[in-house]
């Protein structure tokens, strides 16, 4: 088999969240909240990454994320592979979707949107997954992939 070079260290037991687009990282750790956890937190980024350019890469020891939790993260870093290591071994590799319903992350696309002039929080239902398309709670436009910006 090849040999491999780690560039994050291996971890024992825990999540390893791979092929997120590098210029997302900081938006992952903050919606999975890993700012204020106790759990050991590696991450490397700017990684060489044949499908995604650079990535980036979390490593999180005794952490086992419930789907709804995990699935925040799609609309940041739609490839994400989720690997599940349990005793040093890849136990699982899970996938992330966007859930059907998204409470902030998103900008609405209507710029005469409530949430777009006072202190309220986006929140969408999803029309489609692919190409992504989000309805608006508050003003009921829908903002397309396209149109789609990141708060
Ligand atoms: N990993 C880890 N600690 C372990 C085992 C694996 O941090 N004890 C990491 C590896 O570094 C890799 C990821 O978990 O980033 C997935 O491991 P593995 O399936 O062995 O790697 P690949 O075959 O390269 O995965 P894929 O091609 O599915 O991305
Ligand atoms: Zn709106």
């Amino acid at each position: 088999m090849e040999q491999k070079e780690l560039k994050v260290s291996a971890i024992k037991n825990g999540t390893v969240i791979d092929h997120i687009p590098a210029q997302n990282l900081f938006k992952v750790i903050s919606l999975l909240g890993l700012a204020n956890i106790d759990n050991q937190v590696t991450f490397g980024t700017n990684l060489e990454s044949h499908k995604l350019g650079r990535k980036a890469i979390i490593k999180v020891a005794d952490k086992f994320f419930a789907d709804d939790e995990i699935n925040k993260i799609a609309l940041v870093a739609p490839q994400a592979k989720l690997n599940i290591i349990k005793n040093y071994e890849v136990v699982e590799k899970k996938t992330v979707t966007v859930p059907d319903e998204i409470n902030g992350i998103v900008k609405c696309f209507n710029p005469k949107c409530v949430t777009n002039h006072q202190p309220i929080a986006t929140k969408f239902a999803l029309v489609s997954r692919d190409p992504l398309a989000l309805k608006c709670h508050y003003c009921e436009k829908v903002t397309t992939e396209k149109q789609m910006v990141i708060l």
